[in-house]
């Protein structure tokens, strides 16, 4: 469920007006609903409620300071895979004790960083990237807490490009070398282990892969107790999906996935980790764009928008689906017809939906991409000089600029001409 509903006619975030934001702002836009955000964070928190628990926000999926805060001040950790992420977390308020380093390039300066800010714990990802960790810890005088993450090679069925959890992926340790680097890690200096990491992948809509690795988390929490470490903690990672397409099936709820967990790993005793990105920012957000041109083609007609490519790169990178509705809503009985919808970028690729059935639209009507919330602003680039597009937070009635569009000026003012040119 989210809050992006239709009332007289119109297309609303929360209680506020679609076309109101449009006036005010320009588009292309994102605009996310506080109250979407805030619900999808509590089904995990209920969802884990009988263990003991922190629902970390993969903050890569959504990472603007202000949603951060919301969500933070709700009593979220964070999940950062850079030094980037990690400054955002800070800035929105939320303390080292509740962000997780997660990723599989962690430098040497951003470990430090991590280090002298404070940090619940490091997810590590590679003997080379352990040994770092130790040395930063003891030449700064901290203990530094880690998990390793394992690679239980599980398939997560789901697209090739998000999926983590297959032994060819370049994520974690081979699970079957985990008791050695346990090992390893206890001898090591300054480290803390205090539990255990698994991820295998993003946008899954079963929960037996999750089961399978959990299963198998379980047997080697078990194992390492008995090698004598102390597995007090277990990461789960994220990748629980979303229904991108309202006739598709829906993928399991939070409610049964923490069920599963319950069942799987309940007996543990272990504080339960997990980093949901997608789940709590997807149908949180939606991409708001106007039409430019219908043009007529050879047996096709496009829908040119002013949204691109750039703004909104699922589609391109994933063929990724995104449900798109008019936000002035369409009649009863208004008769659809297929056609392309379409960025103006210049590449073929740049295309959102082929033969989309969509109600007659004409220039300057608005439309709006639905489950855009997740790895949308994220992932936006200038391509094309189109400007970074920017971000709105609909509260209630209110809604306020949480990122601008940069102007052209401060777009050029970043190249340098060098004197000798
Ligand atoms: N934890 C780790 C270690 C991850 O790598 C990820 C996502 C998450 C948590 C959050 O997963 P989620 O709950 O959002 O599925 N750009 C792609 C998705 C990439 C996911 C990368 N890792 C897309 O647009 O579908």
């Amino acid at each position: 469920m989210d809050h992006f509903l239709y009332r007289d006619g119109l297309l609303h975030a929360e209680d506020v007006a679609i076309p109101e934001i449009a006036a005010a702002v320009g588009t292309p836009f994102y605009v996310y609903s506080a109250a979407t955000l805030t619900r999808h964070y509590q089904l995990f928190t209920d969802a884990l409620s009988p263990l003991p628990h922190l629902v970390c926000f993969a903050i890569k999926s959504l990472s603007n300071v202000a949603v951060l805060k919301l969500l933070g001040d709700l009593g979220a950790g964070m999940d950062v895979v850079s030094i980037g992420e990690y400054l955002r977390a800070r800035a929105a308020g939320v303390p080292g004790e509740r962000i997780v380093f997660s990723g599989v390039g962690k430098t040497r300066a951003e470990i430090r960083a991590a280090l002298e800010g404070g940090i619940r714990q490091f997810n590590v990802e590679s003997e080379p990237e352990m040994r770092a960790i130790s040395e930063a810890a003891v030449s700064l005088g901290k203990i530094a807490p880690i998990t390793v993450r394992v690679n239980p090679d599980v398939d997560a069925k789901t697209h090739a490009k998000i999926a983590t959890g297959k032994s060819e992926n370049k994520f974690g340790i081979p699970i079957a070398r985990a008791r050695a680097v346990y090992a390893e890690a206890a001898k090591l200096p300054g480290l803390k282990i205090v539990g255990i990491d698994v991820h295998i992948g993003s946008q899954l809509t079963d929960l037996a892969p999750f089961e399978a690795a959990f299963t198998k988390v379980a047997e080697l929490t078990a194992q390492l107790r008995a090698d004598g470490h102390e597995i007090s903690r277990l990461d789960l990672g994220g990748g629980l999906g979303i229904p991108y397409e309202r006739s598709n099936e829906a993928p399991p709820l939070p409610v049964e996935y923490g069920q599963m967990i319950q069942r799987t790993l309940g007996h543990l005793g272990c504080e339960i980790e997990i980093e949901p990105g997608r789940l709590i920012s997807g149908n949180a957000g939606i991409l708001v764009s106007s039409v430019i041109w219908v043009k007529e083609g050879e047996g096709r007609d496009f829908l040119i928008l002013d949204a691109a490519m750039n703004d909104l790169v699922r589609p391109a990178m994933y063929e990724a689906h995104h449900d798109i509705i008019p936000v002035v809503e369409a009649a009863p009985g208004t008769e659809n017809h297929p056609i392309d919808v379409v960025g103006p970028v210049c590449e073929t690729g740049d295309t959102f939906a082929k033969q989309r059935n969509l109600p007659a639209l004409a220039p300057d009507d608005l439309v709006a991409f639905r489950s855009a919330g997740a790895y949308g602003a994220v992932m936006a680039s200038e391509y094309n000089t189109r400007p970074l597009v920017p971000e709105v937070l609909v509260k209630g009635d209110q809604f306020a600029v949480i990122r601008e569009r940069p102007t052209f000026d401060e777009i050029l003012a970043r190249d340098k001409v060098p004197a000798w040119l």
